[in-house]
């Protein structure tokens, strides 16, 4: 059992994320030692995908928690608040970020008995076990993908939903981990995920780096592909389910889905339990984040847009259950999602 990619890691007490912007070209971490600055971190997108911005967010409330141990305690308990609010608004979409601070935040309320430091080192705690609950709901996912790809499967994904997206292994990748591990020949098909490239940059790396059989194409080519019968199942992942089982995930996905189902292919999504939000009746309530123009007229320093040109930049997009066949849950796959055996999961 490998971890080939610490997302995020603990050392001499500040986290530190592997940078995401400058991958694969360069490979570096970045440290962290406040609330804001991780903030600020997800925001630009250092760290990205839904399970690893919720673990970002938890240490960064630790971190806040460490930073303000000497504070008087009413400077503690506003600093905290406004560490909780920071870490909140930095990205709508993925719910695991609200999801894991709602952990925290009960955490601390259950401790506030007792001295700050002893609460920081009790959220640095948690922050710790979150992470490694991640690893293992991601290798449970895994083993029942796994059951989905025949030997010899040509499997589409779009964006990254891999180790770099958690805290290790990965939702839709941690499916072809699995399988792999489990003697399956899996060949990835990658789309490039424009505009921020996650699939050309992260998903082709990971995929490389661990010698799993890797084709980029770029977002236009999914279509011609499925046509001329190269593509067996899709699998994605997802940063919000709605209570009907509607898909929140990478712009794009919709469009994949779609063609999925026109050439009669499977369309499977990876989903742990915390991606879930039984709050939102179905996808139209799901908040979309719109992110800045720049990411469309251009990559990094290169501008190739018409200056001055209207852009519309929508980060997610939402697919509708009847198009997903199949959830794959930490607690086993979920066929044709709907309201009824979506709230089944979260029965004891
Ligand atoms: O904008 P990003 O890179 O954070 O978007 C990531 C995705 O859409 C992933 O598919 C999703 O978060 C699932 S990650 C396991």
């Amino acid at each position: 059992m490998t971890q080939a990619v610490q997302t995020l890691r603990w050392v001499d007490g500040a986290l530190e994320m592997i940078d995401q912007r400058i991958l694969p070209a360069r490979f570096e971490y970045i440290t962290y030692a406040s609330a804001l600055e991780v903030a600020e971190g997800i925001r630009s997108m250092v760290v990205r995908g839904a399970p690893a911005i919720g673990c970002a967010a938890e240490y960064g409330v630790a971190l806040e928690a460490l930073r303000l141990r000497p504070a008087a305690p009413a400077a503690f308990v506003a600093g905290m608040e406004h560490a909780f609010e920071v870490l909140a608004a930095s990205r709508p979409t993925a719910v695991n970020l609200f999801w894991a601070l709602e952990r925290m935040r009960s955490v601390w309320h259950a401790n506030l008995q007792y001295p700050q430091s002893e609460i920081a080192a009790t959220l640095l705690a948690q922050a710790h076990e979150i992470s490694a609950e991640d690893v293992r709901i991601n290798r449970a996912m895994g083993a029942h993908g796994a059951t989905l790809l025949a030997d010899g499967a040509r499997v589409l994904t779009h964006c990254n939903a891999g180790a770099l997206a958690t805290a290790g292994h990965g939702t839709a990748l941690g499916v072809f981990r699995s399988a792999v591990e489990a003697g399956k020949r899996i060949s990835v098909i990658a789309d490039e995920t424009r505009p921020f490239l996650q699939g050309a940059r992260l998903t082709a790396w990971e995929m490389v780096q661990e010698g799993i059989p890797v084709t980029l194409i770029t977002d236009n080519m999914a279509g011609h592909l499925m046509r001329c019968g190269e593509i067996d199942a899709v699998i994605v992942g997802t940063d919000r389910v709605a209570a009907n089982g509607d898909v929140a995930n990478k712009i794009g996905t919709y469009m994949v889905a779609v063609l999925a189902q026109r050439h009669g292919i499977p369309f499977y999504v990876a989903c742990p339990l915390s991606t879930i939000d039984l709050s939102i009746p179905d996808g139209n309530a799901i908040p979309i984040e719109e992110r800045a123009a720049e990411e469309v007229t251009g990559f990094r320093d290169c501008q190739w847009a018409a200056k001055g040109v209207k852009v519309r930049n929508p980060a997610f997009d939402v697919t509708p259950a009847e198009l997903v066949t199949a959830l794959i849950t930490e607690k086993g796959v979920v066929r044709q999602p709907n309201r009824e055996n979506i709230a089944r999961l979260f029965l004891v």
